[in-house]
């Protein structure tokens, strides 16, 4: 973890949670839990004005799961930086690996968004991560470098926060092992100081993929691990808290 710098906690919501549970989700989070780590709710774009008050109050960040690259347009179903900011999201998830795969985003559209976040004054969170057959024949290295480069063409250093998410540990229960993460964060801590020099080392590094009260000690104790992003353990508060009680 960053020296100086609290363990990011960073639920994404998905599709889950109307404005009304948003909220209740937001008014049981205590003030001491929100102090204990960088608290990042990404939630539908819907309830974003919704938790907006709350959540500043209380010193959570509250971020959007995607992006469209343009300011406004004729561009039925997307929404843009500005709307995001507007609403009271600072941050943006981009190249989430079901974004990924279900609407077939690309390494040149994930560029465009992290482009235009940045422009906006929007700290965007890139997903990247291999697939199982990626990590079994040992390309994957070379999978996350191409990820890595070809997403973050023209991107700066900062604002910006890279989520390490193994495509086989989403949802699946199973997160990567210890070892796993340690050897390929610290590839992908690599690559990013090959890419941006000195500036690449603070560039905050999650792991995400069914990260869970069971596993989040022994993962967060991790050197390169700067904090989490969590998908379903993200959704009660009471194994966000779990979560957050064993992080540094
Ligand atoms: P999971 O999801 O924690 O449920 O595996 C992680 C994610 O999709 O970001």
């Amino acid at each position: 973890m960053q020296k100086n710098k609290k363990f990011i906690v960073a639920p994404n919501w998905k599709m889950y949670m109307t404005n009304t549970q948003a909220q209740e989700f937001v008014h049981s989070i205590d003030q001491s839990l929100a102090n204990k780590a960088e608290l990042m709710l990404f939630a539908p774009a819907t309830a974003i004005c919704a938790i907006a008050e709350e959540t500043r109050r209380k010193g959570i960040i509250v971020g959007a799961q995607n992006m469209y690259w343009e300011e406004e347009g004729a561009y039925t179903g997307e929404i843009s930086a500005p709307m995001i900011k507007d609403a009271g999201g600072t941050h943006v998830i981009v190249g989430h690996s079901k974004r990924r795969t279900l609407f077939g985003e690309t390494d040149v559209e994930v560029n465009l968004k992290v482009r235009a976040a940045q422009r906006h004054g929007l700290t965007p969170l890139v997903c990247i991560g291999e697939e199982m057959e990626e990590r079994t024949s040992g390309a994957y290295h070379k999978v996350l470098t191409q990820q890595i480069v070809a997403g973050l063409i023209g991107v700066r250093a900062e604002p910006l926060i890279i989520a390490y998410e193994p495509v086989w540990a989403i949802g699946s229960g199973q997160a990567a092992t210890v070892e796993q993460v340690r050897e390929t964060m610290g590839w992908i801590r690599r690559v990013l100081v090959e890419q941006f020099g000195g500036a690449g080392c603070n560039i905050p590094l999650l792991y995400g993929g069914s990260a869970k009260p069971e596993n989040a000690a022994e993962l967060a104790a991790i050197d390169s691990v700067d904090g989490f992003l969590i998908g379903r353990a993200g959704l009660k508060v009471d194994s966000l808290k779990a979560i957050i009680d064993q992080v540094p």
